[in-house]
């Protein structure tokens, strides 16, 4: 039977069991919100949440705020009545606003969930930090980097509490999968390929066509970045996440080529990222095609690791320990002979064999039994919520979330100018390799 994954074995495969904070991997450190001896000393404290938006999103993590008991909603604001009904279904004694600039001024308001449309970020968010509120925002942080860049400027002047929707970053296979590649298990990472196919519209049906644009906003450039800031930014923060490198340069294209039903987004987008070592992370989506599904490639020069399958391969074939023995005298002999009269035919030839995962089988990274219960949304709302409750940030999330923002946002410009961009050294932050200069 499979094992529902329980808070402690959540914390055990993060390694955080047990273990004092000194012990946790460098490089998850916001594990920490969610140490047992924090999480402890927090019990009967109460944060009160207001939520901007919420529409399909803000309401799944209402829903996941709901099972949280040092958290309640006092508030919510949304512009769509059919939004703010059934937010109500979730939490019943919430205020109601139709401004979120009044619910910023609500004194029972301590943080704020923004669920809103991307194009609407920027503004809610330096707003929320401005009127004191800690923020979580929604992915992307914003329309532009220059505007992410002024939201991180703002938590760091505000001192607020600043988490994005990285879900990710608290996922266990995610985590349990850097810590074996950080361990080293697979070599040096030397390439990351990410992609995420889907065969849908995208579309939301639309009571009014007066409402078109309002409620399918994806669809326009207007409000959206499509495909790059709906989905390229989970890949992309595991791609750095795993490499603990940031890229230089990107170059991209994309296309309209399927779905031709007045939208202005592309349906195909396809991003180089490049280190400055020369090493890659390639994002790839297509929404018309769903058969390669969702994966973030990591392939190091020992193996390579598929944290969404929860799978790993070593490239000498070990499983489970077990390394296959090298072909038998006879087998070997058979094989150079066929090397030998390949090499006699006019093509191809043995250095043309084909090196193929075909026969490479794989190994769990969270044991067979495993069975995923969580994306990391849930852990992502608690971590926020010890944050507000502690006044503690935890280290590298702010940086991680905008990093993820700002490399979709630049792949996006790359992909509209048509030109291969260098990420602008007066966005950069002091983090990873990359060092802040000022314009
Ligand atoms: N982390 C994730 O995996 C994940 C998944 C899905 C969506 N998202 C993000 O969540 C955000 C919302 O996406 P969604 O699918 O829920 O969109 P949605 O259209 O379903 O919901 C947006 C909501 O915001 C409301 N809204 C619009 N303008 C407003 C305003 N001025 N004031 C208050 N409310 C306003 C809308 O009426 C709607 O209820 C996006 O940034 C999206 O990228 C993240």
């Amino acid at each position: 039977m499979k094992k529902e994954l329980s808070r402690r074995d959540f914390l055990k495969s993060a390694g955080l069991i047990g273990l004092g904070a000194g012990t946790l991997l460098s490089t998850v450190p916001w594990m920490e919100a969610l140490a047992d001896e924090n999480t402890k000393k927090t019990i009967g404290e109460k944060v009160r949440i207001g939520i901007i938006g919420p529409g399909s999103r803000g309401r799944f993590l209402m829903n996941l705020i709901k099972k949280n008991p040092k958290a309640e909603m006092v508030a919510i604001c949304d512009i769509y009545q059919p939004s703010i009904d059934k937010a109500l279904k979730i939490a019943p004694k919430a205020k109601v606003y139709n401004d979120y600039r009044k619910l910023l001024e609500d004194k029972e308001v301590d943080a704020v969930v923004i669920a809103t449309p991307l194009y609407r970020h920027y503004q809610m968010a330096m707003d929320s930090l401005d009127a004191g509120k800690d923020l979580f925002c929604e992915k992307s942080l914003s329309y532009t980097i220059a505007q992410c860049y002024d939201v991180y400027q703002k938590y760091k002047s505000t001192g607020r509490i600043f988490f994005v929707g990285q879900q990710r970053l608290f996922d266990p296979r995610y985590l349990k999968a850097m810590e074996m590649i950080h361990s080293g298990m697979f070599g040096e990472i030397q390439a990351v390929r990410a992609f995420w196919f889907r065969n849908g519209s995208w579309r939301n049906n639309v009571p009014d066509p007066s409402l078109e644009r309002q409620l399918n906003w994806r669809l326009y450039k207007e409000y959206s970045r499509g495909l790059m800031t709906e989905l390229g930014g989970h890949l992309l923060q595991v791609g750095t996440w795993a490499m603990q490198k940031l890229p230089e340069t990107v170059m991209g294209a994309g296309g309209l080529t399927y779905w031709k039903d007045g939208r202005e987004v592309d349906d195909n987008v396809s991003c180089i990222f490049s280190m400055d070592d020369g090493r890659r992370i390639t994002y790839e989506s297509v929404i018309s095609n769903k058969f390669y599904g969702l994966e973030e490639q990591i392939m190091g020069n020992l193996g390579t690791v598929e944290p969404e399958k929860g799978m790993y391969y070593f490239e000498d074939g070990t499983v489970n320990g077990v390394t296959p023995k090298p072909a038998a005298g006879f087998m070997q002999m058979m094989k150079d002979v066929q090397n030998q009269v390949f090499e006699k035919l006019p093509f191809a030839g043995t250095s043309w064999e084909p090196e193929v995962a075909k026969d490479v089988k794989g190994n769990y990274i969270m044991g067979e039994d495993y069975k995923i219960n969580t994306d990391g949304s849930q852990e992502l709302i608690n971590a926020f919520v010890e944050a507000v409750i502690t006044q503690k940030q935890p280290e590298r999330i702010a940086e991680e979330c905008y990093y993820a923002s700002a490399m979709v946002l630049l792949g996006y410009d790359a992909i509209e100018q048509g030109k291969k961009l260098t990420f602008p050294h007066e966005y950069r932050l002091n983090y990873l390799n990359h060092k802040h200069q000022a314009k």
